[in-house]
């Protein structure tokens, strides 16, 4: 069942099962280091008066042992407490149950791609079932990466040439926002992607329209959804202002100039060739960092994308 979420100034909604248990560890570190924060203020205030030049009781005392033992017993016994409860969390937090469903994930400037044990892929957004344990097996295709879930209580480097491992059961219906936590480059802060939590009814709806080719939507409709879902705005815009790519107003039709100081007609074959092998011509003026979508659109998608740009006058 999905638990309730309980209201907090300082912290997302607990949206995973191991949220709470975090939470209370955090909370017992906080409200233990006020106590000993006013105890310690509380001594040092008391001692410095007690003890000040010109008083009248003699020399201070300079050992005490019950009290050292004292002190030296508590806190330790306080700090392997806190070591206990974190490993604990710790090893449950790092490893799945058997039971998890493995997604495959692939971080790359400046986009998250999910693949499903079925085939399907989503790009930018992830949809699971509530109360059933997920793993996101990720790795990068180009420099480190980190997959943040602050209602989860969870995060993990995204790594080229490795994998590391993500898992999660989510408790809550709805929708999780996923962070880039680690510094990518110009589109980290934009390197986004929502966790969709559906009950299983959902869950199969969603995949059963996914898993059938959309061949109805007009073409150029199709493309402007790929340009939200594929996240071409990160890079793109579509008002003539130029972010880390060239904008896709007005290019289609007229002449471009070349990094290699050539020109290009910006035409189907170009448009087809951008999408697919992005560096074989590189706009002046732009670095060379857009990925290819070799293998993620179909032929009817590549269409739409261009009858898209095409519109975009
Ligand atoms: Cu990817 Cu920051």
């Amino acid at each position: 069942m999905p638990t309730t979420n309980h209201d907090s100034i300082l912290f997302p909604p607990q949206a995973s099962t191991f949220a709470k248990d975090v939470d209370a560890l955090y909370y017992f570190i906080h409200y233990l280091s006020i106590f000993f924060w006013v105890l310690i203020v509380v001594g040092i205030v008391y001692f410095t008066w007690r003890w000040r030049r010109g008083h009248k009781e003699g020399v201070a005392p300079s050992h005490n042992l019950p009290l050292e033992l004292t002190w030296s017993i508590i806190p330790l016994v306080l700090v392997i407490s806190i070591f206990l409860w974190g490993f604990k969390s710790y090893m449950h937090i790092s490893r799945a149950p058997g039971d998890a469903t493995d997604i495959h994930v692939t971080a790359q400037k400046w986009s998250w791609s999910f693949e499903y044990p079925n085939g399907m892929k989503a790009m930018n957004e992830l949809h699971v079932v509530v109360d059933k344990p997920v793993r996101l097996v990720m790795t990068s295709s180009d420099v480190i990466h980190s997959f943040s879930v602050p209602s989860f209580r969870n995060k993990m480097d995204v790594i080229p040439g490795r994998y590391t491992t993500f898992w999660f059961q989510p408790t809550m219906l709805g929708e999780q926002q996923v962070y880039c936590t680690e510094f990518c480059g110009d589109g980290h802060s934009e390197m986004l992607a929502k966790i969709f939590v559906h009950t299983q009814e959902e869950y199969d709806a969603w995949v059963e329209a996914n898993s059938t080719e959309d061949t109805t939507t007009p073409l150029p409709e199709l493309g402007e959804k790929l340009f939200t879902s594929k996240a071409c705005f990160t890079c793109h815009s579509v008002d003539g202002s130029a972010k880390v790519g060239p904008s896709f107003k007005g290019i289609f039709g007229h002449e471009t100039s070349l990094t290699d100081g050539t020109k290009a007609v910006v035409d189907e074959n170009y448009l087809r060739e951008s999408i697919l092998q992005p560096n074989a011509k590189v706009v002046a003026g732009f670095a060379a960092v857009m990925p290819s979508f070799q293998g993620q659109l179909t032929e009817r998608e590549i269409n739409g994308l261009i009858e898209y740009i095409k519109t975009l006058k």
